[in-house]
């Protein structure tokens, strides 16, 4: 027997099995069995053997990933190996985004042409505008942002050879250039104002600012601090590995639908108030609370179950995560901008009182990206239902370095989970006049 494996003893047939152990990149991480060696288990040869029953995948990897490793219990975030500190303070998103895409920092010539087919990518069909007008002025901006995701896969209809490398490379070059239009865009029909298209002289933060606020100037300067701040926000939210919503890029992708409706269904994953939708209840319940005296009576629902501490709490982190304790450090220079929020003043209070109480320390429950991320992003300007909006901006270099990586992994299929039926095995049909119930 290999010492990389499990034995496993069936009680109710006394049979032995010997079950393989594969490991990851690191060997004390990742080691894993596959549960489809559990089907040999069986109790007789017309049982279709042992299932894995994991709800929410708790414990199971659904997939290889060499893009993002997240040590939850240390607090460790890194893109392709590189630190997410490092990356914010010495990298820009899309260098990043090149980086989780392609597996190695840019050169000189290759930052130079990636930059360049995103910039000229950024710009929409005529037919795209008429799209966003259907929208009711009160419209979620997620909502817009997900329709127009999922139409633009309408205007590239050869997006479908999904197979083909080449095609690919020019809807990953399309999907990061158009997201910043489509989102400006949603911004701009919630407030009337006329759509900006883009201008390919500025930088990707600094465009997408040009595209959101410019008004009758001729050029757009953008505030080179709240420039580098988006900038740096876009690095931390890049990829996150298999999060509920890249599990959606993934689980549509293996479908073979193209990447512009994958990328839709990711971002209806992360419209949620569990996932990215978690930033805009954030500032919600700090408006709640109000004020700091009112702290305790919140953090005492919190514990009686009546209320969640949004921006609070991880399935992976079970320590400070990493990319709070920069945005934490990043509001104070967007402050010095735009003025200060006085919410931060609640939120620091209250992650002291609850780093502080038995409930929080005992379940691990730690600020999570989103806890300072609103009120940076309320800081600029921002409306809290957009908010979402500035997560998915960046997400989509993580999404579509998630589902490159699927493509070309010989271990992926289309993903169909199995399921324990729990109903009625098999019932004869009644007619409506003899049913009692
Ligand atoms: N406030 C109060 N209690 C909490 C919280 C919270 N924010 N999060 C977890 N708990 C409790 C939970 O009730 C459970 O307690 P018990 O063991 O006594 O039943 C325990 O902590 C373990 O939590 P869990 O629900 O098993 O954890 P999970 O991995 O299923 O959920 C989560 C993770 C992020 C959905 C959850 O922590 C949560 O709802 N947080 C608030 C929403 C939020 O901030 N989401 C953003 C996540 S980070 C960015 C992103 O992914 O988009």
């Amino acid at each position: 027997m290999g010492a990389d494996s499990l034995t496993v003893t069936d009680n109710r047939t006394g049979k032995t099995y010997e079950i393989p152990i594969l490991y990851g990149t690191f060997s004390t991480y990742g080691a894993a069995i596959r549960t489809a060696d559990l089907r040999q288990i069986k109790v007789s040869e017309d049982d279709f053997g042992l299932l894995g029953f994991d709800p929410a995948f708790m414990n199971t990897a659904s997939c290889r990933s060499a893009v993002t490793h997240i040590d939850g219990e240390q607090g460790i975030l890194r893109y392709r190996g590189y630190p997410i500190a490092d990356l914010a303070e010495q990298s820009n998103y899309l260098e990043v985004a090149y980086l989780v895409i392609h597996g190695e920092l840019p050169t000189r010539a290759q930052y130079d042409d990636w930059v360049h087919h995103i910039t000229y990518h950024t710009m929409v069909h005529e037919n795209l505008k008429k799209f966003m007008d259907g929208f009711n002025y009160d419209a979620h901006p997620m909502g817009m942002l997900v329709g127009s995701l999922a139409a633009l896969s309408t205007f590239y209809p050869a997006a479908k050879k999904v197979r083909d490398a080449d095609t690919r490379k020019l809807d990953i070059y399309r999907l990061i250039g158009k997201v910043i239009t489509l989102g400006a865009m949603a911004y701009r029909h919630t407030k009337g104002l006329p759509y900006v298209m883009p201008d390919n002289e500025l930088s990707y933060a600094g465009n997408f600012m040009s595209m959101l606020w410019r008004m009758a100037e001729p050029k757009y300067k953008p505030n080179p601090v709240l420039e580098r701040a988006l900038d740096v926000l876009f690095i931390l939210h890049a990829d996150h590995e298999q999060n509920c919503s890249t599990n959606a890029m993934r689980s549509i992708g293996s479908s073979e639908a193209d990447p512009y409706v994958a990328a839709a269904g990711a971002t209806a994953a992360l419209y949620g108030p569990l996932h990215g939708g978690a930033n805009e209840q954030v500032l919600r319940m700090l408006r709640q609370i109000g004020s700091k005296d009112k702290i305790p009576q919140f953090i005492k629902e919190v514990k009686d179950r009546k209320a969640l501490l949004m921006g609070f709490g991880h399935r992976v982190y079970k320590n400070y995560d990493p990319r709070a304790k920069i945005i934490k450090q990043l509001a104070e220079q967007v402050f010095e901008v735009m003025g200060r929020n006085p919410l931060i003043d609640i939120a620091l209070a209250l992650e002291r009182i609850a780093l502080e109480d038995e409930f929080f320390l005992k379940r691990k429950l730690y600020p999570n990206v989103d806890f300072y991320s609103g009120i940076i992003y309320e800081a600029m300007g921002f409306p809290s239902d957009y908010f979402t909006v500035l997560f998915a901006i960046p997400r989509m270099s993580g999404w579509l370095a998630q589902w490159q990586e699927m493509m070309v992994d010989p271990e992926q299929k289309i993903a169909r989970p199995r399921q324990i039926y729990t109903g009625v095995a098999v019932r004869e049909y009644e007619s409506m006049e003899k049913r009692k119930h």
